[in-house]
């Protein structure tokens, strides 16, 4: 059974999703004392942001060890006993892998820097001697400055992230013999499979040509035509992820693998999952779209033909852990780039708002035929965090730009379970890694849990609709509708959003079965959507 072609995948941001010990950083037996919170949801799969043992210099994404887990986050039975756990409930597990770069704590990278140029243990990684004083090539990091750093021995290695995260030497056959081996660790384990981060970035053009355009966003220009940056999207990522498929494929179960590639246009990112590589790559070119029915309309026809056309799923998501949470988002005015955190020095979002387009635009995503991302708390309606004080921040990226860029934080805020509870039920102290906005109070679970119109209940009665009229494997039909309206047909559903200023008339005849606000008669308000079914 192809589960993974129509399935629904929670992301759990371990650091912030629950904590057992009271820390003030959420762990995998925090997880697992609310893994009936996702069932009773109705989620498919989970994903596991890292948990592996880091120094935590990218919130875990600079990796020590990639066959452990970090005690912040517990002891590896505790992942064994989550994995059977989640198994135990019907939900997959998909574990994060990120193969672009280690943690500078990893082995591999102290040895290297005990020893020579020209070495052995250098070829695993990416040094260089400079050019003159400066860095080998002008490539920027992408959370802000030089993507060199220099060791006292004269060479610089690349890291396009944090000086923390070396990035490997994918040309180099013990680095592809040793990730080939940490996939079959974990899925000797039983996980059900990986999310790969960075998955456009492990190969790079053999010159490491300058490259004087922007590294965020970390894609190509996108237009036809258009130069691609010599570190992204180089054609021999895909040689990799045939190896990795054949592996998978030698496992019993349908284990997937699923590209993080900030890859435009959606004919390059379909690349990544031809029948023979991965099994699904996240469509940024939708969380990116902007609130209109034409973009909208462009994005979704776009993503739906380039996904069809090398025989994969289409997936959606909104809100991850990288990104200013979509009930934020929504709530700048439409045209707003995609902002990188929100300071409180910024425009602030206008949260009702807000709100309101995200619950409209999850209704309108969770009825399109494919795979879609939940990131957590988004079931709940949480908004981004926009005025952390300065010193509670973390993210890399507010340290390497001097604070220009604010970074991810906001939505990276731990979760709220009970309103009345110290840290909002995150664990059992007050304590959270980064403090939580008072509007989180009202919006946790227990505040939402039955009741009529919140959040919470609107994604339950979604995901249960979802399931019940196949919604995932259904194929979509435009209905041409007039005014600022986007509807289409997905088996025996009709869905309408409704994006103008001015109500939208449902046909004659259209049953309401879900609707992101309440309708009165046959008129769809502003900024909602609409499940019906046409008798
Ligand atoms: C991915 C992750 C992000 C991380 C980066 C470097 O984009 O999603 O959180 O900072 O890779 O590993």
């Amino acid at each position: 059974m192809k589960w993974w072609r129509d399935a629904v995948i929670y992301q759990i941001y371990p650091r912030s999703f629950a904590d057992s010990d009271g820390d003030g950083i959420g762990d995998l037996p925090g997880i697992i004392g609310r893994l009936d919170h996702l069932a009773a949801l109705g989620v498919d799969a989970v994903w596991l942001s890292p948990f592996y043992p880091s120094p935590q210099a990218d919130a875990g994404y600079d990796v020590a060890d990639y066959r452990s887990v970090d005690p912040l986050f517990g002891r590896l039975a505790d992942a064994d006993e989550l994995i059977a756990s989640a198994h135990a409930r019907g939900l997959r597990v998909i574990v994060d892998l990120v193969p672009n770069h280690t943690s500078s704590q990893h082995v591999w990278f102290q040895e290297a820097l005990a020893a020579a140029p020209g070495s052995r243990e250098r070829d695993r990684y990416v040094f260089r001697d400079g050019r003159g004083d400066g860095p080998p090539n002008s490539w920027q990091s992408v959370f802000g400055g030089d993507a060199w750093t220099r060791l006292p021995d004269g060479q610089w290695y690349l890291h396009l992230f944090d000086a923390g995260q070396p990035d490997l030497n994918w040309d180099n056959p013990e680095v592809r013999a040793e990730f080939e081996d940490i996939l079959r660790f974990w899925l000797d384990r039983g996980v059900d499979g990986f999310r790969v981060d960075v998955a456009h970035g492990l190969v790079k053009q053999a010159d490491l040509a300058d490259w004087h355009l922007p590294m965020m966003p970390l894609t190509g220009p996108g237009a036809e035509g258009a130069p691609r940056p010599p570190m992204w999207d180089q054609d021999g990522v895909h040689e990799i992820y045939r190896r990795w498929r054949k592996i998978l494929d030698s496992y019993e179960g349908e284990r997937i693998l699923v590209a993080e590639a900030w890859v435009q246009p959606a004919e390059r990112l379909a690349a990544y999952v031809r029948p023979d590589e991965m099994h699904q790559a996240f469509n940024f070119e939708y969380l990116e779209a902007s609130w209109t029915p034409a973009d909208q309309h462009s994005v979704i026809s776009r993503s739906l033909a380039a996904s069809a056309a090398v025989g994969a799923p289409t997936t959606w998501v909104l809100s991850n852990h990288d990104v200013v949470r979509h009930a934020s988002r929504l709530g700048l005015p439409v045209g707003t780039p995609r902002p990188n955190g929100i300071a409180a020095g910024d425009p602030q979002p206008d949260a009702g708002l807000g709100l309101r387009r995200a619950r409209a635009a999850t209704l309108l995503m969770l009825a399109l035929p494919g795979s879609a991302y939940l990131y957590q708390g988004e079931e709940l309606g949480l908004p981004e965090h926009t005025t952390l004080p300065a010193e509670a921040r973390q993210d890399p990226t507010w340290f390497r730009t001097d604070g220009a860029s604010v970074g991810r934080d906001g939505c990276r805020v731990p979760i709220p379970w009970e309103a009345d509870a110290p840290s909002y039920g995150f664990g059992p102290t007050d304590r959270s890694w980064l403090p939580q906005p008072a509007a989180f109070g009202e919006l946790a679970l227990d505040r939402q849990v039955g009741v009529p119109g919140s959040t919470y209940e609107l994604y339950v009665a979604a995901l249960r609709l979802r399931r019940a009229h196949a919604l995932g494997h259904g194929e979509l039909t435009w209905v041409p509708t007039p005014g600022e309206v986007l509807s289409f047909t997905n088996g025996d559903l009709l869905v309408l959003t409704n994006f103008g200023p001015v109500p939208a008339e449902l046909p004659a005849g259209a049953e309401i079965l879900l609707s992101s606000e309440p309708v009165a008669g046959r008129e769809v308000p502003t900024d909602v959507t609409v499940w019906a079914r046409l008798t």
